[in-house]
């Protein structure tokens, strides 16, 4: 999707950036790479042009029998740069504008957006010469990806280990994706639901549901990274929240429904990740139940609305709508087929949540894609991340088909 210039400096967080490089290629971007003389006692250049399948750039003066301006031309056609890690001394001549190496040269000649993921031990992060250069390329307009706190190399827990390579590839999308920005979902309303509603049977009981909201957590960075405008409504999800992320609490079948039903309008894709409960009890107690009222408890449940169903009855053209089918054992997936043709949605994801590492909770999940039109694609086990790539790969043609939603 995007010219991509990472340069890598010398530290011990150096061998970090190959997952950089290995999530930017997965998305679909072009990695050129540049290494400073200190970075390749790190890692190896082999490495990095095996992944990259680029040469990679080193020395400033290039080939001798090379013509031209190699110092300027290494950076000419990128869309951005990220530098990855950064090493103090590299943020010092950045801010600085020295250009003795391959790596300053290209940052000082370069015209696009740069982002900067510095690591380094807490000591120096934490030096007012380390933060007066930050805040020095910050003013220059170049963004930093903080370090994340935590056990460093060095043994020292504190600031300075360098930021989750997910959330640093996260960065440059949604830099790709601002205004001006080539994100494919640019100018596109997503609706995201995640979670599992609690139905209440009294005022400290619950049924409910193994969902953590994930998997939807998931699409909502992987929708925003694509330069979406992003709207969550969360049933009881205990997850980190991003800032450039509308989130709606929605604790019960009943409150998500309200909420979908007011939020989908303006949305161009609606996918339905939550785990909505079927059945809630049809009163819920006052206070607290007393146990030593009865030795036995009947709780009586009723059918709660289909969401999806309502909202898919309601869609107006161009709307694209995802729902998803968690099920159990063999027959799963014929219920999915049948579950996308019975709603009227474009796409199903099913999960078989009788499989290990499929569906609740984990990091990874086990999915099979079904539609839009006839398409299926059954997937190996892979991130939930990587999942809502594939999901959002499949829906968004679809949404590139319609006219985008009407604001409210
Ligand atoms: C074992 C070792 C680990 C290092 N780790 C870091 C580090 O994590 N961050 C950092 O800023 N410097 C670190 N340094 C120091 C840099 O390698 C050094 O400042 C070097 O000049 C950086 O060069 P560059 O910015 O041109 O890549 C480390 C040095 C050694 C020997």
């Amino acid at each position: 999707m995007a010219g991509i210039l990472l340069g890598v400096t010398g530290g011990i967080a150096a061998y970090k950036s190959l997952d950089v490089l290995r999530i930017l290629q997965r998305h679909g971007h072009d990695v050129m790479v540049v290494m400073t003389t200190a970075a390749q006692r790190f890692v190896g250049t082999a490495s990095f042009a095996a992944l990259s399948g680029r040469e990679v750039g080193t020395a400033l003066f290039g080939a001798s029998e090379q013509p031209g301006y190699h110092h300027l031309d290494v950076a000419r056609d990128r869309d951005l740069m990220l530098i990855c890690p950064a090493s103090a001394n590299t943020i010092a001549k950045l801010a600085a504008g020295m250009a003795d190496s391959l790596l300053g040269s290209c940052y000082i000649a370069f015209a696009g957006p740069v982002l900067v993921a510095p690591a380094m031990n807490t000591q120096m992060w934490l030096h007012p010469a380390q933060q007066e250069n930050l805040e020095r390329l910050r003013r220059h307009g170049v963004e930093i990806i903080d370090p994340a706190s935590g056990l460093l190399a060095d043994g020292a827990v504190g600031p300075g280990r360098l930021a989750d390579p997910q959330d640093i590839v996260d960065a440059v999308e949604r830099r790709l994706a601002a205004p001006g920005g080539e994100g494919p979902l640019a100018g596109r309303r997503v609706l995201v639901t995640a979670g599992g509603t609690r139905e209440p049977i009294d005022a400290v009981r619950y049924v409910g549901n193994r969902s953590s909201g994930r998997m939807g957590w998931a699409i909502a960075d992987a929708a925003r990274a694509r330069g979406a405008e992003v709207t969550v409504v969360a049933a009881n999800v205990d997850l980190p929240r991003r800032p450039d992320v509308r989130y709606v609490e929605a604790p019960t079948a009943a409150a998500m429904h309200r909420a979908c039903l007011a939020e989908f309008p303006a949305a161009d894709l609606l996918a339905m990740v939550a785990a909505v409960a079927d059945y809630r009890p049809v009163r819920r107690a006052e206070g607290k139940l007393d146990k030593s009222a009865a030795d036995a408890l009947a709780v009586q449940l009723e059918r709660t609305d289909d969401i999806l169903a309502d909202l898919a009855a309601r869609r107006r053209p161009g709307q694209v709508l995802v729902g998803f089918a968690a099920e159990h054992g063999p027959q799963g997936l014929d219920r999915a087929r049948d579950k996308r043709r019975r709603k009227g949605v474009d796409v199903v994801v099913h999960n078989d949540a009788a499989v290990e590492g499929a569906a609740f909770e984990g990091p990874d999940n086990i999915i099979t894609i079904i539609g839009p039109g006839d398409a299926e694609e059954a997937l190996p086990r892979m991130t939930k991340r990587d999942c809502a790539e594939r999901i959002l790969d499949a829906a968004q043609a679809l949404v590139g088909a319609a006219p985008a939603g009407s604001a409210p």
